[in-house]
Formats: C-alpha cells, sequence, structure tokens
C-alpha cells in the first residue's frame, strides 16, 4: 500500500542532488541511471555513488559514458562505476542490456531522453520521442521487474518533465500517422506517458516493494536543448512564464529533484506521484507552467497506456 500524505521536504528549487543525499548511506545498494552520461544523468549517477552505491551508467555511447565514469570516481572515491550499453529505441538492445543483468537492482532512474526532434521514427514506425522516452523505458523497467523485486523496496524513477502540459496521451494517434507531426506535442505526449507510466507501475507493483514516482528537473542548459534553436527557446520560455520565467538551474540543482525520488527517506511508502523542486506538486493553476496535469496522474489512462505499451512491444 501507498501513503497518501502530500510529501513536502526542507529542499527548495536550489538544492543540489549531493545536499538531498546527505546523510543516506546506499552502500550495498545498486543503481541504474540511464543516459547517465551526461546531463542530470551525470549528477544523479555522482551522488548515488557519493552515497556509496554501486553505480550502472546506461548510455547509448560508452566512450561518454567511460568519461562520465571516471570523472564521478574521480570526485568521489567510489569505483564501483560501470557503464553499459543502452540504446532505448532499439529494443534489441533494451533485451541485451536487461539479459546481461544479474541480481537485485534497489534504484533504476529513467532519465535518458530527446526533446522536440524533427519527425524521425524506429524501424517499427514508431514516433521517435515515444519510442525512446516512453517505450524503451517501459521494455527496460518491465524487464528487470524481478531485478527490482528482488531488491526488497526498490525505487523506480521516472523523469518527466512540465512539457507534459502540452499534450495527454493521444492514444488514437500515438504515433503521428493521422495528424501532422509537431516536435513539442510529441515530446509533451512522452513526458505524459513518464508520469502515466509511475502511476501504473506503483499500482501493478507495490506488493513487491516497488515504488515509482514522476519528477520534473526543471529547466537547465544541457545537450536536450540540441534541436531547439536559441531564438525558440527565448520565446518558449517567455510564453511560459512571462517575465518571470524560470531562472536556469545548474545540472547539480537539475539532478536534485531525481535524487530525492530515488533515496529520501521522505518518500518511503510513496509512489505514483509529481514532483518538482524537490517538493510534491500539486495541480496546474491555469497560466502556469508547474504542476501536474490531471490527465498525467488518471488510473484509467495509465492502465490503458500500460496494456497499449506490451501491445505495441510484442508488435
Ligand atoms: N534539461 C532540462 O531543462 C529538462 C527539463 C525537463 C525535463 N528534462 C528531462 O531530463 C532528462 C535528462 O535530460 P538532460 O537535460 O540531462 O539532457 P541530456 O544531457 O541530453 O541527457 C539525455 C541523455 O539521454 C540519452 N539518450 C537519448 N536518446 C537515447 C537513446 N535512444 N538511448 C539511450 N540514451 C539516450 C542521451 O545520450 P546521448 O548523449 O548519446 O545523446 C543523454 O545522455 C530527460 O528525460 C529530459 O526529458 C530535462
Amino acid at each position: 500500500m501507498t501513503t497518501s500524505t502530500p510529501v513536502s521536504t526542507p529542499f527548495t528549487a536550489e538544492s543540489t542532488a549531493l545536499e538531498v543525499i546527505q546523510g543516506i548511506d546506499l552502500t550495498g545498494r545498486r543503481a541504474v541511471v540511464t543516459g547517465g552520461g551526461s546531463g542530470i544523468g551525470v549528477e544523479t549517477a555522482r551522488a548515488l555513488a557519493s552515497a556509496g552505491a554501486d553505480v550502472t551508467l546506461a548510455v547509448r555511447n560508452p566512450d561518454q559514458g567511460r568519461r562520465a565514469a571516471d570523472d564521478i570516481t574521480a570526485t568521489t572515491g567510489n569505483d564501483r562505476i560501470l557503464v553499459a550499453p543502452l540504446d532505448l529505441a532499439d529494443q534489441g538492445s533494451v533485451a541485451a542490456f536487461v539479459a546481461t543483468w544479474d541480481g537485485p537492482l534497489h534504484i533504476l532512474v529513467n532519465n535518458a531522453g530527446i526533446m522536440a526532434s524533427p519527425e524521425m521514427r524506429t524501424p517499427q514506425g514508431w514516433e521517435m520521442q515515444f519510442a525512446t522516452n516512453h517505450l524503451g523505458h517501459f521494455a527496460l523497467a518491465t524487464g528487470l521487474h524481478r531485478a527490482l523485486a528482488a531488491a526488497g523496496g526498490a525505487r523506480v524513477v521516472s523523469v518527466s518533465s512540465a512539457a507534459h502540459l502540452r499534450s495527454p496521451v493521444v492514444f488514437e494517434d500515438i504515433h503521428f500517422r493521422e495528424r501532422p507531426y509537431e516536435p513539442w506535442a510529441a515530446y509533451g505526449q512522452s513526458k505524459t506517458a513518464n508520469v502515466l507510466f509511475a502511476v501504473e507501475a506503483t499500482r501493478r507493483w507495490a506488493d513487491d516493494g516497488i515504488l515509482t514516482n514522476a519528477l520534473m528537473p526543471g529547466a537547465i542548459r544541457t545537450n536536450l536543448q540540441r534541436y531547439v534553436s536559441e531564438e525558440d527557446l527565448a520565446r518558449l520560455r517567455a510564453a511560459s512564464g512571462g517575465s518571470a520565467a524560470p531562472a536556469w538551474k545548474t545540472v547539480e540543482q537539475g539532478a536534485a529533484t531525481s535524487v530525492l525520488v530515488a533515496t529520501s527517506p521522505l518518500l518511503d511508502g510513496v509512489g505514483g506521484r509529481y514532483f518538482e523542486d524537490c517538493q510534491e506538486a500539486g495541480p496546474n493553476q491555469p497560466g502556469t507552467r508547474t504542476g501536474y496535469a490531471p490527465y498525467a496522474l488518471d488510473p484509467e489512462a495509465a492502465q490503458r497506456l500500460w496494456e497499449v505499451s506490451e501491445e505495441t512491444l510484442r508488435g
């Protein structure tokens, strides 16, 4: 069972991942961070490593992953940082990662993602942002379910975004076969899927001791903006926050909510929720770009997405 009291913490938007994890001991715990070779993923992995966890960086570029692992070892003194190949857009690669995983898994951080890419499709014809951000992580987490259950108290972290406010999952045409492709609608849809995954995974897996929550890391300058021009970025930020557009966070601050959700005792017994700025978020208020969209925490949509995802992966 999960508890229902909203979670509040002493941390803020300015807190860093290392501040959030202070005093937490992860010795003997094993963690996987997807996209752990860059951006928020590196700082998430660094914080977990600093607390003594064995961390696997699941990356599509092993050289980048190795450099990140060496850097994490140099800064934390933890040399149990592994690098494993994972391309979330390639179900064969996800299956290979799952097949080589052995033993319990205590923390899975589904962090990797792409944003607002031009129209791209996998060989199956799946829209690339949905395929990478949702379907790849769905296959990974369900493939690792046994390992998560074996941990006897695992956490799964689903890195979403405030961009989920841009679109529900459009079940009638998830892959933009009938409607014109729109990069931000596709990103928003995939990020809503990340929240819905947390809802349904918790319903299905809480009795196995596996709790999943979703989060918005904040706005952080990383490679994620590779498909977005500076002009578009400025325009979008102004539109979303007016003159009070949120300040960019550092990557260390950007990783804080992921690390909180992955490790804080304040979240014991908590699953299927949405966090931002190190707090559980309330519902979105009109005219703002914070909080959750009710469609993202809708249990029926969450169940439907799970079933559709299973069907899609079966082919
Ligand atoms: N930065 C922000 O402002 C912001 C805001 C809201 C939410 N987020 C979320 O935060 C997460 C981390 O993003 P970030 O800002 O740290 O950006 P980032 O530095 O670009 O990190 C994303 C990571 O995902 C990896 N990735 C992309 N496609 C992949 C695939 N097919 N298979 C495996 N890995 C793949 C990237 O690998 P490569 O290096 O090989 O491309 C990269 O390491 C994302 O889920 C993003 O949606 C970020």
